[in-house]
């Protein structure tokens, strides 16, 4: 019979690597995995259950939150805000960081989430996820600061995102490669499925929103021309796939080859910077590419690099195959100047107060 590895043995025997490892990691990812069980019970219900439609409440994207998306918000603060492994947490559900309790103790990292990923596809049985960034703290404020939060995605200590689909998957990475877990519901337990994952060095799909392609600038548009093979000396075709959860198509393209992009856009001038969230969506993605032998790029240089000001700050994502990716700079560096100009102020951070 094979090794059968559950994704606890999977994260001790990895700490068994650093030897002054305390355990508070281990556990902090396990937790993690425990808060997705919980998730993966309600996400598979989701049709049983009269858990749909919209909450009463908009996040401050002035999106309509699901009812799921704050049930998986409560849950992983809930599972991690005792435990003395954290000093503070940040949401995309939340506007500000989100302190420990008082009365519990913490610890030395900081998890920021994204607790549903792709929640509009909730309502018609499409994948969604979840996704997390772990830092370690570095203020000296006992119980977490800002500055814990805002730490380039190069500083991560671990990173992942857990796949609501046909079945329920962990990915994640502490730095040694990407590992996938594939969640057995018959034992309730996340077992070692995609050891070590690269991206396939021949990719086979590009995502991206195409009917929005009237505002994108007029660089990726040339590229997207280029991905389907009808840019100058063309190549064969890459297929299009696109749900609208970035976690499903991140996934498809790296277990297949390809790129997803959010690109930045002119719709609104005074907001190029497209519409992932950096710190609770791109982090993660473009830490767990780099781990798999992929990049990930705001269309100007690595993801990895920038240093965040604002928590829910939104940047280009351009992720996956680094050749493909590369590809993007190109073509932004030669067609988009005056869109660069406007997006440069933000991504140095130099946002005007609102
Ligand atoms: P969320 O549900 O957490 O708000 O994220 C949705 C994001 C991302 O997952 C997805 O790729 C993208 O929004 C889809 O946006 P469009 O509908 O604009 O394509
Ligand atoms: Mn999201
Ligand atoms: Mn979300």
């Amino acid at each position: 019979m094979a090794k059968v590895v559950t994704i606890e043995r999977h994260i001790f025997e990895q700490q068994q690597l650093y030897p002054h490892a305390t355990g508070a990691f281990t556990g902090l990812l396990y937790d993690i995995a425990l808060a997705a069980k919980l998730i993966a019970r309600e996400t598979t219900r989701a049709g049983l259950v009269d858990i749909l439609g919209a909450a009463e409440n908009e996040n401050i994207y002035g999106e309509r939150q699901q009812k799921l998306d704050v049930f998986a918000h409560d849950i992983i603060f809930r599972m991690n805000d005792h435990t003395g492994r954290l000093c503070a947490m940040a949401s995309e559900e939340q506007d500000e960081l989100i302190p420990i309790p008082e009365h519990f103790p913490v610890g030395k990292y900081v998890l920021l989430y994204d607790p549903l990923d792709g929640s509009s596809n909730i309502d018609v049985n499409v994948s969604v996820g979840t996704i997390f960034s772990i830092h370690r703290k570095v203020s000296a404020a006992e119980r977490g600061a800002l500055e814990d939060l805002l730490q380039p995605a190069s500083k991560l200590v671990a990173a992942g995102y857990v796949i609501y689909g046909s079945s329920t998957m962990m990915v994640y990475s502490t730095g040694q490669g990407v590992h996938g877990f594939t969640l057995d519901p018959s034992v309730g337990e996340f077992l070692l499925s995609h050891e070590n994952i690269r991206i396939p060095p021949k990719p086979k799909y590009y995502s991206v929103n195409q009917g929005y392609e009237k505002y994108w600038t007029a660089g990726v548009r040339a590229y997207v021309k280029w991905l389907q093979g009808m840019y100058g000396a063309g190549h064969e075709p890459l297929a299009l796939r696109y749900t609208g959860s970035m976690v499903a198509d991140f996934h498809r393209n790296l277990l297949q080859g390809g790129v997803f992009i959010y690109p930045g856009d002119m719709k609104k001038a005074k907001e190029p910077f497209g519409k992932m969230r950096l710190m609770f969506e791109a982090q993660a993605m473009a830490f767990l590419a780099n781990q798999a032998g992929g990049y990930a790029s705001d269309g100007i240089g690595s993801i990895l690099d920038i240093q965040p000001v604002l928590l829910h700050q939104r940047i280009p994502l351009f992720v996956g195959n680094r050749d493909l990716v590369e590809k993007a700079e190109n073509f932004i560096r030669e067609h988009d100047q005056s869109w660069i100009k406007a997006y440069l102020p933000f991504r140095r951070g130099e946002f005007s107060p609102v």
